[in-house]
């Protein structure tokens, strides 16, 4: 296990009804806020009302911006970034899915950053001060709720660039697993593909001597595993949208990958996808991941295996190790399918004629200086072009 620092602060009120409170919940933290939402979704079921109406009761004064699209974009950031200068905003209120939850962030940064907040996305440079961000959250997935990382599109570009910080981890974060019954079942089935990928990113690693982590990524899988064909039968089963929500923070609050080397290799070859095709993340990673693993598991098989026994199941006589390893993604690439994700490239509008691109943009190749991504295997531009047409 390596040296780390575990730091979550984020405060989770979760439960029946616990939005009704946010005015109460917030009064400790701002008197006026910016109340930041998305594409409609909030207003549609309600909840938009509600959550104006408790900050009213508890004199909160809030301004409000809409429109935030998945994938969430930068311009929509720099406009919120003016509002808040303009109008004094002391905190900004995410009621949505992990793109309200990170234009949030951007907003919250960009406050205080003399310049282009794009900037600190695209240097990676530390920065000192943010407003304070709390959400409401309506979509387990992202993980945003309790990370300290924004993820945004800087559609001139055609880029999508995540950027981390401790200044960034919401102070709090409602989870009412009653909120997630107005999804529909493919945000379901991203959301899942998400949030499995958080700890995949986190589990697959070369570093010894884990067995509390290892552990606690498992459980996370299989609770996910569990769960996400009940939510699907049934999109208004509360305990398994509460297994999902809570199992969604754990995966991403920095818990389950603590004195481990994280790999991040999928993701970084997600973004690609969603810059140019405008894709939803969780789907782009149920088509990466399986491809990925078929292309990496040799260099640690070892933890392949134990993926598939322990959490994929895979038990009886199997001719060898890497006969085991191709059963569990093999079931991995089943449940997807299951759940209503797609298997390829090309299902999901994607064709060949940009794959070179992509490959060389990912690990910075296309901008002259090259930085292989992925902490299992390194991965240079040639190794993400070969994943992309395994999957293709
Ligand atoms: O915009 P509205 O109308 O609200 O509709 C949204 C959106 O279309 C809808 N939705 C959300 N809650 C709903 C609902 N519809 C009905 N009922 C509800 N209760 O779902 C759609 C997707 O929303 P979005 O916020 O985009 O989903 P998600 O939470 O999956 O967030 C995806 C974004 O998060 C980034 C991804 O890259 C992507 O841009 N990520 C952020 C991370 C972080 N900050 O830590 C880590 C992740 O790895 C990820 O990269
Ligand atoms: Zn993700």
């Amino acid at each position: 296990m390596n040296n780390f620092t575990f730091y979550a602060p984020a405060r989770i009120v979760f439960g029946k009804g616990q939005e009704d409170r946010i005015g109460e919940l917030l009064k400790p933290y701002a008197k006026k806020i910016l109340l930041h939402t998305g594409g409609g979704s909030v207003k549609k079921s309600g909840l938009y009302d509600r959550v104006t109406a408790s900050l009213e009761k508890s004199g909160i004064e809030y301004v409000a911006l809409s429109g935030v699209r998945p994938n969430p974009r930068l311009s929509l950031v720099h406009e919120g970034i003016e509002l808040c200068k303009r109008e004094g905003v002391e905190l900004i209120l995410a009621v949505g899915g992990g793109s309200v939850i990170d234009s949030a962030k951007a907003i919250a940064m960009g406050v205080y950053y003399d310049g282009d907040i794009w900037e600190v996305y695209e240097t990676g440079k530390a920065i000192e001060k943010a407003l304070p961000v709390a959400t409401i959250l309506t979509i387990p997935a992202a993980g945003s709720e309790s990370s300290g990382d924004t993820v945004i599109t800087n559609e001139e570009k055609q880029l999508k660039y995540g950027y981390g910080s401790d200044h960034l981890r919401p102070v709090l974060s409602v989870m009412d697993p009653e909120l997630f019954f107005t999804l529909p079942e493919s945000q379901l089935a991203n959301g899942v593909a998400d949030m499995m990928s958080h700890v995949f990113e986190r589990y697959f690693t070369n570093t010894k001597n884990t067995d509390l982590t290892d552990g606690l990524c498992e459980t996370v899988l299989r609770t996910l595993m569990k769960n996400a064909p009940k939510a699907k039968a049934n999109m208004q089963d509360y305990d398994a949208w509460a297994e999902l929500g809570f199992a969604g923070t754990v995966a991403h609050n920095g818990l389950v990958g603590m004195g481990r080397v994280q790999d991040w290799g999928c993701h970084n070859m997600e973004h690609e996808l969603s810059a140019i095709y405008d894709v939803a993340h969780g789907a782009g990673l149920a088509v990466l991941t399986p491809g990925w693993m078929e292309y990496v598991y040799r260099d640690n098989i070892g933890m392949f295996v134990q993926f598939a026994v322990n959490v994929m199941g895979v038990r009886g006589s199997y001719r060898d190790e890497d006969a085991i390893v191709m059963e569990g993604i093999a079931r991995l690439r089943k449940f997807f399918r299951e759940m209503g994700l797609p298997g390829s490239l090309s299902e999901l509008g994607i064709g060949e004629d940009r794959l070179e691109e992509m490959a060389k943009k990912c690990t910075g190749a296309a901008f002259g200086e090259e930085h292989p991504v992925g902490g299992l295997k390194k991965l240079y531009w040639q190794d993400v072009l070969a994943i992309y047409n395994l999957v293709k």
